[in-house]
């Protein structure tokens, strides 16, 4: 099965343009005079590193219609400045927009100083883009006071408005996680708050108009112009609980690979990720590590892309034998060795780890019987026992988890046994809610309700829409729920609707 698999992966590597065509300079217009701006989908930022970031920006004419681009390549110019009027301009450069990659636009900026905050802007031909800001990370060595950032998840368009991005964008933050589900891949249905353009998402075509759909929200777009993200992908990306090459109702692994390939293109172009991200037909590089200072080790989990298929016949189950197959796999075994070297050598006050699915053992199902999704860690059980017994053996500074997933806040204790509620905790999870997806909330449903009581390791639940701000300093991390409360009109309000603190050097939330 592996070398089929691996066969499959290998024969879509002429899907997509190496890195080296993607950028080589072709013979691109230089001065092409649009007749309105094609800047329609804005700019953004992501990946920062302390002397580098990606900057990000698409041309597209008519952005819901495949861009209405010409077939050519075209010159775009960028600048980066330290100030907001772009007068104190430190680099700038030329790259293509080729029309293989939909005229997006990746550029990797080196030679930034460390902890800085910068403006840019693109030209083309006659056009200017909006100007974004950006900011590096501090270096590695560097002793940091605090990181201000926000997560986000599972942002349905048709299920409603993006105010909580408004309010995200009136935060004083440095940087945004994206945990996944940016996009949906169901086709367009009526009578919800917004409408998909299109079917069901099949071809890299379906996936770029999601996006450019997606994109063009201008509160999305104000907060991509305002912090770096860095994103990672869950299901939605490509289709609901796919796992690896299997997908939800089963189609051929061959015809899956072609349709995660064109999935997978299209998430990388429309992201702000580095050339070592450029997919290689159903292959791309998204686990990845990041380091804020001394502060912060960030380590970006991919939970999709290598795991094995979901366990048992349903996706709300009790356990299975499969539930405990030691060959079962959440991250892969690379990704896992990655992982845990990194924590391992992590020299970090704090260990955060940026991934999809929620960690904690969550029983789902109101009474006595007890069910679990499989689509979380709970249908990876020894994956997550492999991991929680390595924090409790070599105890790498305050291990943090944050999730999305599941539309709602979760804060959850992550013992060493999640079976043994004797065991020590070993690590603290938090779970973020939506931004929009399943609409307008309420405080708690009932199914919460009973999860709270029957599930020992939660600590908190809620069930708005909105996103969870943090703020680190090496003594705490405190996490503020932030909740709007609807997302079917224009105009909620936000609030903090619960705040909670870890403290350095003892796992588990406490509420502030
Ligand atoms: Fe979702």
């Amino acid at each position: 099965m592996l070398d089929r698999r691996a066969f499959l992966l290998s024969g879509l590597a002429v899907y997509g343009a190496s890195a080296r065509e993607l950028f080589a300079a072709g013979p691109a217009l230089q001065s092409p005079r649009f007749p309105t701006s094609p800047f329609t989908l804005g700019v953004c930022s992501g990946d920062p590193a302390d002397d580098s970031v990606v900057l990000w920006t698409r041309l597209a004419l008519d952005p819901l219609n495949g861009g209405g681009m010409p077939a050519q390549p075209i010159e775009v110019q960028w600048q980066i400045a330290t100030d907001d009027k772009l007068s104190r301009v430190v680099k700038s450069g030329k790259t293509i927009a080729s029309p293989d990659w939909a005229h997006t636009v990746h550029v990797e900026v080196s030679g930034l100083q460390p902890h800085t905050w910068y403006w840019y802007q693109f030209r083309a031909g006659n056009e200017l883009s909006p100007i974004g800001r950006t900011r590096t990370f501090p270096s590695a060595r560097a002793d940091v006071d605090r990181l201000r950032f926000a997560i986000a998840s599972c942002q349905h368009f048709e299920a409603g408005l993006y105010t909580a991005y408004k309010h995200m964008a009136e935060e004083d933050l440095d940087l945004v996680m994206h945990l996944g589900d940016y996009i949906y891949e169901s086709p367009g249905r009526d009578n919800l708050v917004r409408k998909h353009v299109g079917g069901e998402l099949v071809t890299v075509d379906d996936y770029r108009n999601r996006y450019a759909q997606y994109r063009s929200d201008p509160a999305l777009q104000a907060v991509h112009g305002l912090f770096p993200f860095l994103v990672v992908w869950d299901d939605h990306e490509v289709d609901n609980d796919y796992a690896g090459l299997y997908q939800e109702a089963g189609d051929p692994v061959e015809q899956f690979a072609l349709r995660r390939a064109a999935a997978y293109k299209a998430y990388y172009e429309h992201m702000p990720l580095r050339r070592s991200s450029v997919p290689k037909g159903a292959l791309l590089q998204l686990y990845r590590p990041f380091n804020y200072g001394r502060l912060a080790s960030i380590s970006m989990l991919d939970t999709r892309q290598f795991r094995t298929d979901q366990p048992c016949a349903t996706i709300l189950s009790a356990p299975c034998a499969g539930t405990i197959d030691p060959r079962a796999t959440m991250l892969g075994p690379v990704q896992e060795r990655w992982l845990m070297n990194r924590l391992d050598r992590s020299q970090a006050g704090w260990n955060l780890i940026g991934q999809q699915i929620p960690m904690a053992k969550l029983d789902r199902f109101a009474g006595p019987e007890r069910r679990f999704s499989m689509d979380k860690w709970d249908g990876y059980a020894e994956s997550r026992a492999r991991l929680l017994r390595f924090l409790g053996d070599k105890k790498p500074s305050n291990p943090v988890t944050l999730a999305g997933d599941v539309h709602n806040n979760w804060v959850n204790d992550l013992r060493l046994n999640v079976d043994d509620p004797s065991t020590p905790i070993v690590a603290t999870e938090f779970v973020g809610t939506s931004i929009t997806s399943t609409g307008d909330g309420a405080d708690k449903s009932p199914v919460m309700e009973a999860m709270i009581s029957e599930n020992e390791c939660v600590r908190f639940a809620n069930n708005q829409r909105g996103y969870v701000r943090f703020n680190l300093t090496p003594k705490e991390l405190r996490a503020d729920f932030r909740v709007v409360e609807y997302v079917s009109k224009p105009g909620s309000p936000i609030k903090t609707r619960a705040s909670f603190v870890v403290e350095d050097g003892q796992a588990g939330a406490k509420e502030a």
